[in-house]
């Protein structure tokens, strides 16, 4: 099977790899589609410092069951399947309070392990979750990103009265945007960036207001409309963006972080307090899997939104390229595996 390979940071390869055989509780996913994500760029860069090379990158990936190990039942052979790329040891502290996510002994596919960025990838049974017939492949593909989502609003449990403001409209913001408008009719739904072309998709995906902050103070225009969130969500993550966060939001708002900078934030806690403001970090999925297949199910969430280009794996080098380098017609890249 060819197979994606970070070698060494900067040498991306397609490397011809011996088809790997399922071990007991395993599967064998046949791949179809795959995306790109921030952080395969950072491991192809040398940015993630989690990662290990040589690597297998991708963590966002659909396929079709065509082998399993022992003990599992024979029944998932053709299974159309999506993948969690979070494996966890079950019993630790973290994975006792239902986050797997942050296991003390954590692997993710595609980061620790080889992902799924290869005509064929290996997993555990459990985490290949099956998609029913009604979900398209180019759905299916999506569900991890949209897992992202479905964590952030598991910790901020949004309603209809919400006022909220989300900053960045990369992937990540864009899935948000579209959770708390398909999901939880969140009343407004506010969305702050720099690029123009990208609060454009935040409309499109749903968003009732896009403000664009490198033309003007985001304090000023929500100041001026007289608008206090009651949540916001970080999607940004600049180490600058906590402190604005607290002085715009409204009393007893939640604000949830996704970001993973190593720059210290500059926060005044009399803000926090002074609100009794709830502050979240997320990480990953924690068994989010089933909820965004429901979603999908249902209808709630368009993926086709967020996905700007398809490339033949072949062509993957290009395909990381286009992504890093132009954010302003660029938002999901996808790859296609055996098509
Ligand atoms: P992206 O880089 O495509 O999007 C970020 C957007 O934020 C860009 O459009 C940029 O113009 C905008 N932005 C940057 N600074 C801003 C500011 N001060 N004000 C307003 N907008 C600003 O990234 P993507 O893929 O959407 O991911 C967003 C962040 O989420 C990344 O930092 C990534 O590391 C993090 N992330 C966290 C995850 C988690 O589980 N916690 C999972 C995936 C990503
Ligand atoms: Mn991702
Ligand atoms: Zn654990």
């Amino acid at each position: 099977m060819k197979s994606i390979v970070i070698q060494k940071p900067n040498e991306l390869v397609i490397e011809e790899r011996p088809l790997p055989a399922p071990a007991a509780g395993d599967v064998r996913v046949k791949i179809k589609l795959a995306g790109i994500c921030g952080s395969d760029s950072h491991i192809y860069r040398g940015h993630n410092p989690f990662a290990k090379y040589p690597r297998v990158i991708g963590h966002e990936f659909f396929g079709v069951i065509d082998a399993v190990g022992e003990g599992v039942d024979a029944s998932r052979l053709g299974q159309r399947v999506s993948v969690d790329p979070v494996i966890s040891c079950g019993h630790c502290y973290p994975c006792s309070v239902g986050k797997p996510n942050v296991c003390t002994s954590l692997v993710v596919l595609g980061v620790h392990r080889d992902g799924g960025f290869s005509e064929y990838a290996v997993v555990p049974a459990k985490n290949a979750w099956h998609i029913p017939d009604a979900i398209e492949d180019k759905h299916a593909v999506m569900v991890e990103p949209f897992t992202i989502a479905a964590n952030v609003t598991g910790h901020a449990q949004p309603t209809e009265h919400d006022v909220a403001l989300i900053y960045g409209a990369g992937p990540m913001g864009l899935v948000t945007v579209q959770a708390l408008k398909g999901v939880y009719r969140v009343k407004q739904v506010i969305v702050v960036d720099r690029i123009e072309e990208r609060l454009t998709m935040a409309q499109r995906s749903g968003a009732d207001w896009v403000i664009n902050n490198a033309e003007q103070s985001l304090q000023a225009v929500l100041d001026e409309k007289g608008i206090k969130p009651t949540l916001i969500i970080d999607a940004a993550c600049h180490p600058s963006i906590l402190q604005e966060a607290i002085t715009l939001a409204s009393p007893a708002a939640r604000i949830v972080l996704m970001g993973f900078s190593s720059e210290p934030s500059q926060i005044v806690q009399q803000g926090i307090t002074g609100k009794e403001l709830s502050i979240f970090s997320t990480r990953l999925n924690a068994n989010k899997f089933p909820v965004v297949i429901d979603w999908l199910e249902k209808g709630l969430i368009d993926p086709e939104k967020l996905v700007t280009h398809t490339f033949d794996y072949h062509h993957v080098t290009d395909a990381i390229e286009l992504f890093e380098k132009d954010q302003r017609q660029c938002c999901k890249v996808l790859l296609t595996f055996g098509q």
